[in-house]
């Protein structure tokens, strides 16, 4: 499809009248939606689309390991900011927002593909020497996604990738915003820090270790 509001929005119409897992992608959105209610700037030369399945519990990991190692197989060195951004050289490549809806979880991925549209992201044509086809890209993806190991592995996986962890971070949840060393990811997916607090649902800025600022 060529442009929608949101592929999360579409999809969550579709879940209405579908039981079966689908996917739907568009050149661009009109109103492409980011984690904590911020937008997704979303114009030609990205890829955009959106993955309706049943509902996990550690899918948005999940899908930031899968992009993680589709951009491995073209080449590109990853890592992961929690709770799910795909960085590359320091730089954000792939933001990642899953919401529930019809009892389903919907899968939004933004990859920046021929653009950079965000202070501090960087883009994929930038970094390989082919040409990317946004379809082929897409189903490797989605590939990926299905092919990951069991929870206890995609989770050792994740840490191994994540730059969260030993980071010192100013964390902000919907509730306040502090700062601390992140330890580590538990099973759930939270963060925990030092003090042994733990986090569930935030955005982290790394201070010191892995990336500045980010
Ligand atoms: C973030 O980093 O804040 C998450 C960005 C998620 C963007 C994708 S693009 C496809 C899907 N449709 C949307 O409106 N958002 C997600």
């Amino acid at each position: 499809m060529e442009e929608t509001s949101s592929t999360n929005d579409l999809a969550k119409k579709i879940a209405q009248n579908t039981e079966k897992d689908f996917v739907v992608r568009a050149d661009r959105q009109s109103s492409g939606r980011g984690r904590r209610g911020r937008g997704w700037n979303s114009p030609p030369g990205g890829l955009y689309f959106s993955l309706c399945t049943s509902r996990e519990k550690l899918l948005p990991i999940k899908a930031s390991l899968a992009v993680g190692f589709t951009l491995e197989d073209v080449g590109v060195e990853f890592e992961l900011k929690w709770p799910n951004d795909v960085l590359a050289e320091g730089k954000k490549l792939c933001g990642i927002l899953t919401e529930v809806s019809e009892g389903r979880s919907i899968v939004g991925i933004g990859i920046n593909v021929e653009i950079a549209p965000l202070e501090n992201s960087i883009n994929l044509a930038a970094l390989v020497d082919e040409p990317v086809n946004v379809d082929e890209l897409m189903q490797r993806v989605i590939d990926r996604l299905f092919k990951l190991g069991n929870d206890d592995d995609l989770l050792q996986a994740y840490r191994s990738y994540c730059s969260t962890i030993g980071s010192h971070a100013v964390i902000t949840t919907p509730s306040s915003q502090f700062t601390g060393l992140v330890r580590n990811v538990d099973n759930k997916g939270r963060i925990i820090l030092q003090n042994g607090k733990r986090v569930t649902a935030g955005d982290v800025v790394h201070l010191r270790k892995g990336a500045q600022n980010r």
